[in-house]
C-alpha cells in the first residue's frame, strides 16, 4: 500500500526546517542543540506504538459516537510542577470529571491528560517588555525560564532533555495511580460526592451524586466485581510544537516498521502552526499516533477538509481530532458549515470542544483571565450545533488544575476579577480551578444526559 513507502518517509529535521517554521526557538550554539537532538535520538520511547494504536482506536469509537473524551491538564506544565502532590491533585480532578460524564453519556470516556510533555507554547509576540527592558517571551519551560532575567529567557536548547526527563517522571507516576487503586470508580466518586457537600452549587448536583451512588451500590450488592472499576486507561497528550524535540522522539515500531510519534500518545497541532504546507503538519502527517488539529474562528470548512486530507488521506477511523476553539461569540455561526462539509465529504472525524482558547481576556487589573459563563456559553454552542446536525459533540478539552487557584472568574464560588490577585500561579493561559472544573463537568454531564434522552426519543419515534 503507498500509504507504507510514504510514512517509511520521514522527513528530515532539514527539510522541516526549509518549511518556514512559525514558533520556533532561536538557539545561539548550533552544536550544543545537536548534541542534545543526539541524545534524545537515543532515549527510549515515553510511550509504546501500541497504546497509541488502542487510542486511536477508541478515537475511532468517539469518531463514532460511542464514546466521550475528556482532554484535559494545565496550559504550561513547568518542571517545578513535577511533583507527586500536584500530579496527584491533577489527575483526581480529571478522574473525578470523568466519573460524572461516564455516568451521564453512558458510553466510555476517553481520558487524555494535557500532561507529560505540555511544556512548550506558542506565542503572539516573541518578546515581552517590563519597564523599559526588553526581553525574549516566555515560550515553556521547554524553551527557557518564566523569571525575566536575560539568563532564564535565553533559549537553553538543555531544556529539552529537562522535558525529556520531566515528562518520563511523570508519565511514571500517572501510570502507578491509574492503575494501582488510586483510579477506583468508588473513589473517584467519594471526591464529587464532597465536593458536592463544600460547594455552593452543590445541591443543584446532588441529585445525579444520589444516583451514582445508587448504581454503584448495586453493582456492589450484585457482587460485580471487574478490573475497570479499580483501574482506568488514561493517555498523555500535548501540542507537538517544537520541531527538535517531536522529531527526536520519532521512532519506528519493530512490529509494523511505521514511524510513531512518542513523546506522547496523542499530539496535536495548534491553531497558529497548521498551516497546509508547514512543517508541523508535514512532520505529525507521518506518524501514526492520533492527530488533534485545533480550529479556531478563522476556519473555513475548505481548510478542515483540506488538514483533513493532507494529514488522514486514508480516511483512517480515530486518525483526526478537530479541536474547535472559536469563542462562545462566534461558535454557533462558524462551526455548522465546518462539521456540515466535513460531514458531507464521508469522513467521520471526531469533534471536541476548547472552550477555553477563544475566550480569554484582560482585565483593567492586568491579568489575562475567562469567565468561566463564557466558557460554558462555548461549551452550549457546541452541544447546540451538534444536536442540530444530529453529530456526536465528542468531547471537552480544558485548561486545569487540581489546585484552589485564581485564574478564571466566575464559577460557583463567584471568583471576581479583584480576586484573581490572590492565587494566579499560570505559567500561560488562567486555568480552571479544582471546583470550576467539577462544576463544568456536571453541567456538561447534564447536556451529555439531556442529548441522550433525547436521541432516545427520537429513535423510539422512528421505530414506531
Ligand atoms: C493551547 O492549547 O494551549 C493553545 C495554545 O491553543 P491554540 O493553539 O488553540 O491557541
Ligand atoms: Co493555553
Amino acid at each position: 500500500m503507498s500509504t507504507e513507502t510514504r510514512s517509511a518517509e520521514l522527513p528530515s529535521l532539514a527539510a522541516l526546517h526549509a518549511l518556514n517554521p512559525l514558533q520556533q526557538p532561536t538557539y545561539a550554539d548550533a552544536d550544543e542543540l545537536a548534541k542534545v537532538v543526539a541524545q534524545l535520538q537515543i532515549m527510549p520511547p515515553l510511550v509504546f506504538a501500541g497504546e497509541c494504536d488502542a487510542l486511536r482506536h477508541k478515537m475511532a469509537s468517539v469518531a463514532a459516537g460511542e464514546a466521550f473524551v475528556l482532554q484535559g491538564g494545565d496550559c504550561a506544565e513547568t518542571f517545578a510542577g513535577v511533583t507527586a502532590d500536584n500530579i496527584q491533585r491533577k489527575l483526581r480532578v480529571l478522574l473525578s470529571m470523568a466519573v460524572l460524564l461516564t455516568y451521564a453519556a453512558q458510553v466510555p470516556v476517553v481520558k487524555l491528560g494535557r500532561i507529560a510533555g505540555q511544556y512548550a507554547k506558542p506565542r503572539s509576540s516573541d518578546s515581552e517588555t517590563r519597564d523599559g527592558v526588553t526581553l525574549p517571551a516566555y515560550r515553556g519551560d521547554a524553551v527557557n525560564g518564566f523569571a525575566f532575567t536575560p539568563e532564564q529567557r535565553r533559549h537553553d536548547p538543555q531544556r529539552l532533555l529537562g522535558v525529556y526527563n520531566a515528562s518520563a517522571a511523570t508519565l511514571n507516576l500517572t501510570r502507578a495511580f491509574v492503575t494501582g487503586g488510586f483510579a477506583h470508580l468508588a473513589k473517584a466518586h467519594t471526591w464529587n460526592a464532597d465536593f458536592v457537600k463544600q460547594s455552593p452549587a452543590g445541591d443543584r448536583y446532588q441529585a445525579m451524586v444520589d444516583e451514582i451512588e445508587r448504581a454503584l451500590a448495586f453493582m456492589e450488592a450484585c457482587g460485580i466485581e471487574d478490573e475497570n472499576f479499580r483501574t482506568v486507561d488514561f493517555f498523555s497528550s500535548h501540542e507537538a510544537l517544537l520541531l527538535e524535540y517531536e522529531h527526536a522522539l520519532t521512532r519506528i515500531d519493530s512490529r509494523t516498521a511505521r514511524p510513531y510519534g512518542v513523546s506522547g500518545h496523542f499530539l496535536w497541532i495548534g491553531e497558529r502552526t497548521r498551516q497546509l504546507d508547514g512543517p508541523h503538519v508535514e512532520l505529525l502527517r507521518h506518524v501514526r499516533n492520533p492527530l488533534g488539529v485545533k480550529l479556531g474562528p478563522t476556519t473555513t470548512p475548505e481548510t478542515a477538509l483540506a488538514l483533513a486530507d493532507r494529514l488522514d488521506p486514508d480516511h483512517e477511523p480515530g486518525r483526526i481530532t478537530f479541536i474547535t476553539r472559536m469563542g462562545a461569540g462566534q461558535i454557533r455561526d462558524i462551526l455548522p458549515g465546518v462539521i456540515e462539509q466535513v460531514t458531507a465529504s464521508g469522513r467521520q472525524v471526531a469533534w471536541i470542544c476548547d472552550p477555553m482558547h477563544g475566550n480569554t481576556f484582560s482585565t483593567a487589573n492586568g491579568y489575562k483571565t475567562r469567565a468561566f459563563d463564557d466558557v460554558m456559553d462555548e461549551v452550549n454552542g457546541f452541544f447546540d450545533v451538534h444536536e442540530a446536525l444530529g453529530t456526536w459533540p465528542g468531547g471537552v478539552h480544558v485548561e486545569l488544575t487540581g489546585d484552589d487557584v485564581t485564574e478564571c472568574v466566575g464559577g460557583a464560588d463567584e471568583i471576581v476579577e479583584a480576586d484573581l490577585v490572590n492565587r494566579y500561579e499560570t505559567a500561560c493561559d488562567p486555568r480552571l480551578n479544582r471546583n470550576q472544573s467539577l462544576e463544568l463537568a456536571f453541567l456538561v454531564a447534564e447536556r451529555l444526559a439531556s442529548g441522550r434522552i433525547k436521541r432516545g426519543a427520537q429513535l423510539a419515534e422512528v421505530t414506531t
